[in-house]
């Protein structure tokens, strides 16, 4: 069937984040949110079905592990990126920031440190804080306007303290889909100086144009025996809130631990309408085709975006995301003109954003926005800022 991406739904007292914020935080009911990265977009027909069909036996009780879940997101991989793994490799938990967290404690002790690539999504920062360890933080060079990780860099910083790398693949914010050549690199860094990988994947799904998603852990035999891999349908098919996510472990020693750390907070119960969705949205035919619309309208937002920002805002720097429903923008160009471009964008563009610094101090004159969200929105969001700028 064809889905309309077009219509916008109402999402006003359904506790979304998104809107929350926005309307009781900060008590703004006007502007139009394009922060957080959850879409605007109503579910594949499928996946409400299959909730709606397991809501109609009305005991909701404890609930065992679907394999169905395991067997189907192997073989949307297999299908669609010719990446293998086994059912058994796969650990089922409730969301990617809990796995991330638990394989950071298995990966290392308080007081190690772990490498991050800046800009950075916060949480990686967070959570790597919040487990007592230090990150290491090394940006990425841009070269002809791509985000390149800067290997110079990475020799320069490591130490032998250092256990973990984290890895965005692909990068939220960037959008950089890396390529096989990039990853050979940083699997031999990551070989050369014994480092675990906790590779998230959770945008992967979301490759635009000529561009390839390139899982990590299979790039080499270290990866294979080093890398915990997190995927989610949380993006792919807007069910953040229900909050699932897979970890792909190929090292059984490895994903005992996982398991382990795991189940010590219960990240790997997971609920039983998650699993439904998650089920559904990696199985059913009708689930695909929803995402490929999707992607595709996603990809327009991208490219008209794209094309807006060159003819009509010459003066903020961006580059076509090669993954991901995100848009990184730099105004550095305007960095004289105001303090704080959060707060400008939001008094005089009307629109709500994720700040630049929150992927890292040196990204204050940059925003991300989430273009998961119908077309007219985008348009209105980019004349608002370009009829802000103009008054400069
Ligand atoms: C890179 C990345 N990882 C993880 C998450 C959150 O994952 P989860 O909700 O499954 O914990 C997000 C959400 O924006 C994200 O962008």
């Amino acid at each position: 069937m064809k889905y309309n991406f077009d219509k916008k739904v109402c999402r006003e007292s359904t506790h979304c984040t998104k809107w929350h914020v926005l309307h009781n935080d900060l008590d703004n009911k006007h502007a139009i949110p394009m922060w957080i990265a959850d879409m605007d977009f109503p579910i594949a027909n499928s996946i409400q079905k299959a909730l709606t069909d397991r809501m109609k036996c009305p005991i909701y009780g404890y609930t065992v592990e679907n394999i169905n879940c395991k067997i189907n997101l192997q073989s949307w991989n297999k299908k669609r990126y010719n990446y293998e793994f086994n059912t058994d490799d796969v650990t089922l938990i409730s969301g990617v920031l809990p796995g991330l967290s638990a394989a950071i404690r298995i990966f290392s002790n308080e007081n190690d440190k772990v490498m991050i690539l800046l800009p950075s999504y916060q949480p990686f920062v967070k959570k790597t804080l919040a487990n007592n360890r230090e990150p290491i933080f090394s940006d990425m060079k841009i070269v002809d306007g791509t985000y390149l990780i800067d290997f110079d860099d990475l020799e320069n910083k490591v130490s032998a303290q250092c256990k973990i790398f984290i890895l965005c693949n692909p990068h939220n914010p960037t959008g950089r889909a890396f390529t096989i050549e990039e990853l050979t690199q940083l699997a031999l860094f990551c070989e050369k100086h014994q480092l675990k990988i906790i590779s998230d994947e959770i945008h992967s799904d979301f490759i635009m144009d000529n561009n390839n998603y390139n899982n990590f852990i299979n790039i080499n035999e270290y990866t294979k025996n080093n890398t915990i891999s997190l995927v989610s349908t949380s993006k792919s098919f807007n069910l953040a809130g229900l909050k699932i996510a897979a970890a792909i472990i190929k090292n059984k020693q490895i994903q005992s631990k996982f398991i382990d750390e795991s189940d010590k907070v219960g990240s790997t119960n997971v609920n039983l309408f998650a699993q439904c969705a998650f089920e559904s949205a990696y199985g059913d035919e009708d689930s695909e085709d929803w995402f490929n619309q999707l992607l595709s309208y996603v990809n327009e937002n991208q490219n008209y975006c794209y094309e807006f920002i060159k003819n009509n805002l010459p003066n903020i720097t961006h580059h076509k995301a090669e993954a991901t429903y995100l848009l990184w923008l730099d105004f550095e160009k305007y960095s004289d003109k105001f303090v704080d471009l959060q707060e400008f964008i939001l008094n005089e563009a009307n629109v709500y954003v994720t700040p630049g610094i929150s992927f890292g101090d040196q990204y204050k004159n940059f925003i991300r926005l989430n273009l998961g969200c119908p077309k007219t929105t985008v348009i209105e969001v980019l004349n608002n800022i370009k009829d802000a700028l103009d008054k400069l």
